[in-house]
């Protein structure tokens, strides 16, 4: 066995003082959560209920900062390329942390390698919703609908990349419909323009839709899981409405920046931890429709295994895409 230099063991024992160190006063400043989507939609509603008690328990202020493009993209790039102290995290999700890199043959990072894992926020099922005016009760007839009308109808998405992109992407290809695509820059304003029936449909997280659903302002053909949503419990499952192929289910999760210290990670995985046991965040999560993840789905090496596991479900879905 190679024997170690006194330098070499005197580094190791350095470091090893130094890291937790570097915890022990963590954080210093007020912490950046930035939120690669516009105000309103599901990402920044997910990131402001957990950054909130995150704050409580860091002892500092997390700060949101909408950082808005290319699907998520750029906020995520804004936030990989941050200072790696852990004063700055990415609510990232299945479209920027798993899906993008196979809609961006030269995305500036990679899901898998650019970033520290910090760990799962909130699962996120999937809906297909229209405008509440659009001639077509259920999904069956919406599917007759869409085919008539093919690139007549308009799509709304969150960019490439998003995760009502790639979702609805999924359905099209199943329907096999090219709708005209309407891009925004989050589906919190996607959500405005379809109440206004400015857009006919898109896939959103029902973290964003309950009190729409529930109002009456748009409607909700059925969710992309096996089992109904207890939030939504009167609307079908793709499988009840006749789409059974429509499987679709989203998640929200915390990223910082790769080289951020092990014990700095730690800690703010603590704190997502806390925030994820605490049960007026639950009960706000849980009203929503998100599902929030058990002890063994929560922390970096579950994040680190879903990320890898999520990349390699939607390679061969997304491979070859054409986006036009
Ligand atoms: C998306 O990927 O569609 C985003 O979640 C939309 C958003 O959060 O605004």
């Amino acid at each position: 066995m190679k024997k170690l230099t006194f330098s070499a063991i005197a580094a190791l024992a350095v470091a090893a003082v130094i890291a937790p160190a570097a915890a022990q006063d963590f954080p210093k400043n007020n912490i950046t959560m930035v939120v690669p989507f516009a105000a309103g939609g599901p990402t920044d509603i997910v990131g402001r209920i957990v950054g909130e008690h995150m704050s409580k328990t860091l002892g500092k202020p997390v700060i949101i900062e909408n950082v808005v493009g290319a699907g998520g993209t750029t906020g995520s790039i804004r936030a990989m390329r941050a200072q790696n102290d852990g004063h700055t995290i990415v609510m990232g999700h299945m479209g920027t942390h798993a899906a993008a890199p196979f809609l961006y043959p030269n995305l500036a990072y990679k899901p898998d390698a650019d970033f520290e894992t910090i760990g799962l926020a909130a699962g996120t099922p999937v809906l297909i919703v229209t405008r509440k005016d659009i001639p077509a009760k259920d999904l069956k007839e919406f599917v007759v609908w869409a085919k008539e009308k093919n690139d007549k109808a308009n799509m709304a998405h969150a960019g490439v990349g998003s995760v009502s992109f790639t979702t609805c992407l999924l359905l099209n290809s199943i329907l096999g419909t090219k709708p005209t695509q309407i891009p925004f820059n989050g589906t919190g304003p996607a959500l405005n323009a379809l109440v206004g029936s400015q857009v006919d449909y898109m896939c959103d997280q029902v973290v964003n839709l309950v009190p729409h659903v529930t109002g009456g302002t748009i409607k909700a053909l059925a969710v992309g899981t096996p089992e109904r949503n207890p939030a939504l419990p009167d609307v079908p499952t793709s499988k009840e409405a006749g789409l059974p192929a429509f499987q679709a289910v989203a998640w929200n999760a915390l990223f910082a920046p790769k080289g951020t210290p092990k014990a700095v990670v730690d800690k703010l995985a603590d704190a997502l931890d806390k925030a994820l046991d605490d049960p007026a965040v639950r009960k706000r999560l849980l009203d929503l429709g998100s599902d929030i993840p058990d002890k063994k789905g929560r922390g970096p090496a579950a994040l680190t295994a879903l990320v890898k596991s999520e990349m390699e479900r939607w390679a061969p879905v997304l491979k070859g895409t054409t986006i036009n």
